[in-house]
C-alpha cells in the first residue's frame, strides 16, 4: 500500500503542470460512480486503485497554475508534505493531554502567522477549516463582547429578550459572513450595508452618521479587506478610526486580502487592521497550504473561553500554559492543520511566502496588461491585488447583451475544461474575475487564458447569432 501510494503520488506532483485543469465529462462518468456497499470489501490496493481511477476521469486539478475560480491556493511542497504526516501520524490537536507537540505546533504556527501578517503577537488565536469558520469565531466573540456591554452572557442565557444587534458593513461583506451572522442567531437581516457606488464601496460619510447615531448603543462593525470580485477594499484605517469613537466591535474579513501587508506595492491597503478586535485569514487560499485550513484572530482571550467553553468531568479544561485548543474554538475533535502552515513557514520563511504573494501580484498585473492589449477583451477594474475583472466584448454590444454573451461564455469556459474560472458581477456587469492565488501560475498560463477565451467568446457569439 505504501509504495502504491508513493507512486502515485509521484505521478500526481510531477504532473500536476500538465493535468486537465477540469474534466468536463465528470458528471457522465460519475453516474456510473454510485454503487450499494459490498459485504466483502476488496482491499485497500483495489480501494485505493480505484480512488485514484475515479480521479482521472471526473477529478479537477485545483492545486494547478490553471484554477483561478473562487480564489484557491496552490501546495507548497512542504505544506502539502507536512499535512500529509498529519494525517499519516492522526495527530490530534484538541488538547495538550492528547498532544503536547500537536498544540504547541499550533501556537508556534500561529505566532508565525502574526509576524508575517503583523498582527499584535498578544492576540490568542486558532485554526478552523477556513474563512467561513474563522469569521464564525471571530463573530461569536463579539457576540460575547455585544452581550457583555449589555450585561449578559449570551454563551450562558442565549440572545432571548436581547434587542437586534447593528451590523453595519460595506456592499463587500462577503455571503459567508451572512452565513455565520445567521448561524449566531444575529441574523442576515441586522446587516446594514453603506454603500457609496454599485460596486458596493463603504460610503464613509453614511456610516460616519449611523455611527452618530447609535450613540451610546453597541454596535458590530464588519470591514472588508479583499472582496471576491475585483480583490478590492474597505478603507480599513479611516473606518477603524471612526470606530474607535464608538462602543464597536471591529471585525476584519482578510481571508486572502491580509497577505497585501506581504508587499511593499500593497500593503498599505491593510493599514491600520492591527487595531481591530478580530481578524480572519485563510491558509488555502494565498498561504498555499492544502484545504482546510483557516485562521482567527481575536484580541481578547477571555471572550473565546466564554463563548466556546467545552469541559466535562472527563475533558481537561486546560490553562493558558496547556491549552485546551477544544475549548477556545467551535472544534472539539481536531486534526493538525498546523503541521502544513508550520512547514511552510519554516521552509521558505517570510522571504519565501513575501514572492509568492509578489509572483501573483506581478501575475495579475500582466494579465491586466493581456486584457488590456486584446481588442476582443476589456479591463472592467484596475487591479490593486490578485483578482483581475474584465469581460469579453468584441464592440457593437449593448452591455445587457454583453452580460448575457459573458454568462454564456462562462458556462463554455468550465465546459471547455482547460481552465477553471468563474464569472460573477462587478456593480450591474457581469464579468469573468479570475483570482491568481498559486504560486505555479506562469504568465504563459494567462496568456493562454485570454486565447481560449477570446477562441471561445468567437463560437458563443456565433452560436447566439445562428
Ligand atoms: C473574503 C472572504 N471571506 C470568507 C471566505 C470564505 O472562505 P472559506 O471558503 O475558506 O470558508 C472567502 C472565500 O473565498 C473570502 O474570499
Amino acid at each position: 500500500m505504501v509504495r502504491q501510494v508513493q507512486q502515485a503520488l509521484a505521478d500526481l506532483i510531477l504532473t500536476i503542470d500538465e493535468r486537465p485543469t477540469f474534466r468536463p465529462n465528470a458528471e457522465a462518468a460519475l453516474e456510473k460512480f454510485r454503487e450499494p456497499l459490498a459485504e466483502d470489501g476488496c482491499g485497500a490496493a483495489k480501494a485505493l486503485e480505484a480512488l485514484l481511477g475515479w480521479n482521472e476521469v471526473a477529478g479537477a486539478n485545483t492545486t494547478g497554475p490553471k484554477c483561478y475560480h473562487f480564489v484557491i491556493g496552490g501546495n507548497t511542497p512542504a505544506a502539502l508534505g507536512a499535512d500529509l504526516l498529519a494525517t499519516a501520524l492522526d495527530t490530534i490537536t484538541y488538547t495538550w493531554v492528547l498532544s503536547p507537540f500537536g498544540v504547541e505546533m499550533e501556537r508556534q504556527a500561529l505566532d508565525w502567522l502574526k509576524e508575517l501578517l503583523q498582527l499584535p503577537q498578544e492576540w490568542p488565536g486558532i485554526m478552523v477549516t477556513g474563512a467561513t469558520m474563522a469569521n464564525f469565531v471571530c463573530l461569536a466573540a463579539a457576540r460575547q463582547w455585544w452581550g457583555r456591554e449589555l450585561g449578559v452572557d449570551v454563551a450562558q442565557t442565549g440572545m432571548s429578550g436581547l434587542p437586534r444587534m447593528p451590523v453595519l458593513s460595506s456592499g463587500f461583506i462577503h455571503a459567508s459572513t451572512l452565513k455565520v451572522l445567521a448561524l449566531l442567531g444575529v441574523g442576515r437581516g441586522a446587516v446594514e450595508r453603506y454603500e457609496r457606488d454599485a460596486f458596493g464601496r463603504l460610503d464613509l460619510d453614511a456610516f460616519a452618521k449611523r455611527l452618530d447615531a447609535l450613540g451610546d448603543e453597541p454596535a458590530l462593525i464588519v470591514l472588508n479587506a479583499g472582496e471576491v470580485n475585483a480583490g478590492e477594499f474597505d478603507p480599513i484605517a479611516q473606518a477603524i478610526e471612526l470606530a474607535r469613537r464608538h462602543r464597536c466591535w471591529v471585525h476584519v474579513d482578510g481571508a486572502f486580502g491580509l497577505f497585501a501587508r506581504l508587499a511593499a506595492r500593497t500593503a498599505d491597503l491593510v493599514e491600520g487592521v492591527e487595531r481591530a478586535d478580530s481578524v480572519t485569514v485563510d491558509g488555502h487560499k494565498w498561504l498555499n497550504v492544502p484545504y482546510d485550513s483557516g485562521y482567527a484572530f481575536v484580541r481578547d482571550r477571555t471572550l473565546l473561553t466564554e463563548a466556546f467553553r467545552y469541559s466535562a468531568d472527563y475533558l481537561p479544561e486546560g490553562d493558558e500554559t496547556r491549552p485546551t485548543l477544544g475549548a477556545i474554538g467551535p472544534e472539539s475533535s481536531r486534526r493538525a492543520r498546523s503541521f502544513a502552515v508550520w512547514a511552510t513557514l519554516k521552509a521558505y520563511g517570510r522571504k519565501g511566502h513575501r514572492q509568492i504573494v509578489e509572483h501573483c501580484l506581478d501575475v495579475a498585473q500582466h494579465f491586466a496588461g493581456v486584457v488590456a492589449r486584446t481588442p476582443e477583451l476589456e479591463l472592467m477594474h484596475t487591479p490593486r491585488l490578485n483578482i483581475v475583472a474584465f469581460r469579453y466584448n468584441p464592440g457593437g454590444m449593448s452591455d445587457v447583451v454583453l452580460d448575457d454573451l459573458n454568462e454564456r461564455l462562462g458556462a463554455a469556459v468550465l465546459a471547455d475544461g482547460r481552465f477553471l474560472v468563474g464569472t460573477s458581477k462587478w456593480g450591474p456587469r457581469t464579468i469573468f474575475r479570475p483570482a491568481f492565488t498559486n504560486w505555479r501560475t506562469r504568465p504563459s498560463d494567462v496568456e493562454e487564458l485570454a486565447e481560449v477565451i477570446c477562441e471561445l467568446g468567437g463560437v458563443a457569439r456565433q452560436a447566439k447569432s445562428r
